[in-house]
């Protein structure tokens, strides 16, 4: 081989050497951001590294690798790969399931005479599995396939009642239980899904498998998880009983029922079942049945397993409360986003102790699939869900006339008859209509009016739907020419209001041009995008003209949001109204902000972020640091300057700062020294 051919071999490995380590690097940097949400690279660092790999790559298409960071975005990094997989140490097994007391009985009958029962609540949420080593909580492992699952700790960290450290416990522990979303935090969950016209959660299970499953810690300690224990295994455990083993997880500060009892009869055992049929509906969590375990670890052993259950224990399953009644008319709503959810008017009849009298049909296809139609009898079900639904109709005894009566879909919007489309791969028709039909353009009033977005106080939904209704409220630019004259004329509100909801008004005119963009509602573009947009596109005139090309350029801008931008500019009626915000006197360009004449007090500095804050937001406090020349960091270590600390800041991160004696300073300290 002579020279000339060695010197593009030479390049090419020391090429190839940098990128296995960048995509090495840069895999690491993902799955601690969005999976231990603990970044340790700043932002800036990390985009630098990913486009040095981009431009890697391009020159050497002979090392595409379909797994690369650069081939993934933020969102699937969570669904594909975002948590560990962990192998369980002992299978995690299902229960044998019966409907059936007499089954019950059968299976207790045939166990010898003194075995003792305990019987316990069958709590419907998702199993997990703990594991201490060493008294400390290590893993957090969900049942997956039985053999393995995601560890999915720093979710399950978020949970208080489950102890993080155990005093005085056995080197290797193990605790099995059940992930819950009391009904309390399930409801008020869905009610806001349903204002941001978000799916909602058919039950507190999926409610609580869709939170396990987030990639951001924060959220699931918002969402409220609960947890109660129900089994314990390892090594050298004391006790000779599945009682004692609860007790004694009791008494290490486990949350276990208190409904546990000990049957020492069949009689016993079915008394348990019939108190809970009708008590669980108090309690604060979904319970699907009771599980009906051999007390004595022994026999336990003695019982043994069949390939996927233990024989010494079986669930009773309650069964979900069903009626029969007629579909007296299908009824459609319209959302704020303008999709149309047909609606079920029944008979009323009793449910599970409430009065049934509306149903969602969901869409189209759910109607069709059922086979219903206006005057059919069908059947309405209330299980674990709290919502009820339309399982089935009863295909006897139905008219002739009735029955086949043929359903049809509504073609134009009930509410302003526009025409309606069908997205192809939706399930959903939708008027698309955004800009007057009358609950859309509501919806939009609220949206632009959001503490998030405009900010602006006293125009709730009733006094926006109000004002709507006396014709001052006909666009999101109107908001700008209201009188109090006009406000404090309408029932309910008067003068006071008037000037409270004016000087709010005003006070929006300075909410900068990233959250104006927000609050315009364009379809998709949330929160972060359009800080993202508004970062690159730095007025409404730049963004009014962009090309698909350059907006699909911008980070998390994919081809369906760049087509609603261009589709929102393209709407005369939305230029109008642009205009008009603009005359106002709104942000619609970023304020220019001379970054030299910041002093840059924290050079040199990394800082890390942590808790809630009350003066500032996270992000605001994020970019402060950066514009002051300062570093963000995600996780403590010794090369932290200090910690900007709000409330409730994460117990680990302040035992490191401890340990590592790093100085916390709060908001107000942070604020003097950068104002200094
Ligand atoms: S004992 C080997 N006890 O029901 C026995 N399970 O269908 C382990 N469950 O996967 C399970 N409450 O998620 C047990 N008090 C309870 C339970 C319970 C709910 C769930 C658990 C399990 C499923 C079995």
């Amino acid at each position: 081989m002579n020279k000339k051919e060695q010197i593009p071999d030479l390049f090419a490995s020391s090429e190839h050497d940098e990128l296995t380590s960048l995509r090495k690097e840069l895999a690491e940097q993902n799955y601690k951001y969005y999976v231990l949400s603990a970044p340790t690279m700043s932002d800036r660092e990390f985009d630098e590294k990913m486009h040095r790999l981009q431009d890697l790559e391009a020159a050497h298409p002979e090392w595409y690798d379909p797994n690369s960071p650069t081939q993934k975005v933020g969102s699937d990094i969570g669904k594909q790969d975002g948590f560990p997989r962990i192998r369980h140490r002992y299978p995690m097994l299902s229960l044998a399931n019966t409907y059936s007391r007499e089954e019950v009985e059968d299976w207790a009958r045939k166990l010898p005479d003194e075995v003792e029962i305990v019987a316990e609540l069958k709590y419907d949420g998702l199993s997990i599995s703990l594991w201490y080593e060493n008294g400390i909580l290590t893993h957090a492992v969900t049942r997956g396939d039985g053999t393995e699952g995601d560890d999915v700790l720093p979710n399950i960290r978020t949970i208080r009642s489950i102890p993080q450290r155990l005093h005085d416990a056995p080197e290797r522990l193990e605790l099995r239980g059940e992930v819950l979303l009391p009904w309390e935090r399930f409801e008020a969950l869905n009610k806001e899904r349903e204002q941001q016209e978000e799916p909602l959660f058919a039950n507190p299970r999926n409610a609580a498998s869709g939170t396990l499953k987030l990639q951001d810690a924060q959220e699931v300690a918002r969402r409220g998880l609960t947890c109660y224990l129900y089994y314990m295994l390892g090594e050298n455990l004391p006790g000779t009983t599945h009682y004692e083993r609860l007790e004694q997880a009791r008494s290490w500060g486990f949350p276990v029922s208190d409904a546990i009892k000990v049957c020492h009869s069949v009689d016993e055992v079915m008394a348990f079942i019939a108190y809970w049929d009708t008590e669980r509906k108090n309690l604060p969590v979904a319970t699907d049945g009771i599980v009906l375990k051999v007390n004595d670890l022994a026999r336990q052993d003695e019982l043994g397993y069949t390939a996927k259950s233990p024989r010494w224990a079986i669930a009773y399953k309650f069964a979900a409360e069903r009626q029969l009644t007629t579909l007296k008319q299908i009824t459609y709503q319209v959302g704020r986003t303008g999709v149309i959810t047909p609606v079920a008017n029944l008979e009323p009849i009793q449910l599970s102790g409430t009065v049934v009298q509306r149903a969602t049909l969901h869409n189209e296809d759910f109607i069709r699939q059922l086979g219903i139609a206006e005057g059919d009898k069908v059947y309405v079900e209330k299980g674990g869900e709290i919502i009820p639904k339309i399982v089935g109709k009863e295909e006897s005894n139905q008219p002739e006339a009735i029955s086949s009566q043929s359903f049809a879909f509504p073609t134009t919007c009930p509410e302003c008859g526009t025409p309606l489309v069908r997205v192809e791969g939706e399930a959903a028709w939708r008027c698309p209509n955004e800009v007057s039909c009358p609950p859309q353009l509501k919806g939009k009033l609220e949206h632009f009016v959001s503490r998030k977005a405009m900010n602006i106080e006293g125009l709730g939904s009733e006094t926006i739907a109000l004002l709507y209704d006396k014709g001052l409220l006909h666009s999101i630019a109107d908001i700008y020419s209201l009188r109090a004259e006009d406000i404090a004329a309408q029932e309910r509100l008067g003068e006071k209001s008037a000037q409270n909801i004016l000087a709010s008004v005003e006070q929006s005119k300075q909410v900068p041009w990233s959250r104006v963009l927000f609050a315009l509602g364009i379809r998709m573009v949330g929160e972060t995008t359009a800080k993202k947009i508004a970062k690159r596109f730095t007025s409404v005139d730049s963004l009014q003209w962009a090309t698909k090309e350059e907006l699909t350029s911008v980070e998390d801008v994919g081809e369906q949001i760049a087509d609603n931008i261009i589709a929102y500019f393209a709407d005369i009626r939305n230029l109008e109204t642009v205009t008009r915000l603009q005359a106002a006197g709104i942000q619609m360009a970023a304020q220019v902000q001379d970054t030299a004449d910041v002093p840059q007090v924290l050079a040199g500095k990394t800082i890390v972020i942590s808790g809630t804050f009350t003066r500032h937001s996270r992000d605001e406090y994020k970019q402060m640091i950066e514009d002051h020349g300062g570093k963000n960091s995600g996780s403590v270590s010794k090369n932290t300057d200090f910690i900007l600390a709000g409330d409730n800041m994460g117990p680990s991160k302040l035992e490191k700062a401890r340990s590592l004696g790093v100085q916390l300073m709060n908001e107000d300290e942070f604020l003097a020294l950068i104002n200094a």
